[in-house]
């Protein structure tokens, strides 16, 4: 076939059937690019945002469906969406090679535009936090004036975790685990009846084989949450290097903070018991 050729056979004519465009709603989506200057790296910084947040919005998709599938004891179908969310947090690790193309000059010429915005008021992965069980209700503030955004967050910290649901799972399969939360908080507190119960089905994976394989699931989807994190942290420190950031905090050494959440606990201990 020649370059000029048409494909044979190629629908053309969508005034009465529906179009890749019309399925997909490309008119609303790549119509929300709205840059607020001339310069030219500004586009780069919107989009790399906007498709953050599409991807983040799928985890979220996958996340709860999965949560409910372990709640169910549907442990099949849940695999199959956290082996989805690890892939796609792989692929927003990988997202960090195109935006670190931008120099801290170029940054610091549309630096402007942004304002005071920032990705620390994302209320979706501030949602997928919750979700994994890193519930900090501080992080609720900066919602305080969106009512949307701050139900659903309040709805996601009150909400079993995929961790929570991951124990009620060991809890019905005969561990026992003694009372996991701290009185009057969301935060996970880490337990040794947690950890004995790990220990025992990593030391006998063939009698526990679907818990094994749910503990190295979430084991995957963490490590590469921490990879998201680090090469967040590391090209904010190559664009910005020690400036505040436009959220209000003090940018990287914040950032390097985070680096010690630890969203399954026992299941990194179990590593030096074993
Ligand atoms: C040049 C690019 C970027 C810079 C300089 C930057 C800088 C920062 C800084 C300094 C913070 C701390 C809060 C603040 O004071 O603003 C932050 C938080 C955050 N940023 Fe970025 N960021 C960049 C790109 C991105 C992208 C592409 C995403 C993708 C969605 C993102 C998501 C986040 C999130 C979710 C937080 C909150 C993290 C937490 O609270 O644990 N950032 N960023």
């Amino acid at each position: 076939m020649s370059t000029e050729d048409f494909p044979e056979g190629a629908k053309t004519d969508f005034s009465a059937d529906m179009s890749y465009g019309d399925y997909l709603h490309l008119d609303r989506v790549l119509n929300a690019q709205e840059p607020r200057s001339q310069d030219h790296n500004e586009m780069l910084f919107i989009i790399q945002h906007q498709t953050s947040e599409l991807w983040i919005k799928l985890m979220l998709h996958e996340l709860r469906a999965a949560v409910r599938c372990i709640a169910a004891d549907e442990l099949g179908n849940a695999f199959k969406m956290l082996a989805r969310v690890s892939r796609i947090l792989e692929q927003l690790v990988h997202a960090w090679d195109v935006l670190s193309t931008l120099t801290p000059s170029e940054y610091s010429n549309m630096r402007p535009s942004l304002g005071s915005s920032s990705g620390f008021q994302s209320y979706q992965y501030r949602e997928v936090e919750f979700l994994l069980g890193n519930k900090n209700s501080n992080m609720l503030r900066p919602h305080r004036d969106a009512p949307e955004a701050l139900a659903r967050l309040h709805l996601a910290l009150a909400a079993p975790s995929l961790y929570d649901e991951s124990l009620r799972l060991l809890e019905r399969r005969g561990f026992s685990l003694l009372a996991r939360k701290a009185p009057q908080s969301y935060v996970y507190q880490s337990s040794e009846s947690v950890e004995k119960a790990w220990l025992e089905i990593y030391r006998h994976p063939e009698k526990y084989w679907d818990l094994y394989q749910l503990a190295e699931e979430l084991i995957d989807l963490e490590d590469a949450f921490r990879q998201w994190r680090f090469r967040h942290v590391t090209t904010v420190e190559r664009i910005i290097g020690f400036k505040p950031g436009t959220g209000g905090t003090a940018g990287v050494s914040y950032l390097r903070k985070m680096l010690d959440v630890v969203l399954f606990p026992e299941l990194w201990k179990v590593r030096t018991d074993l």
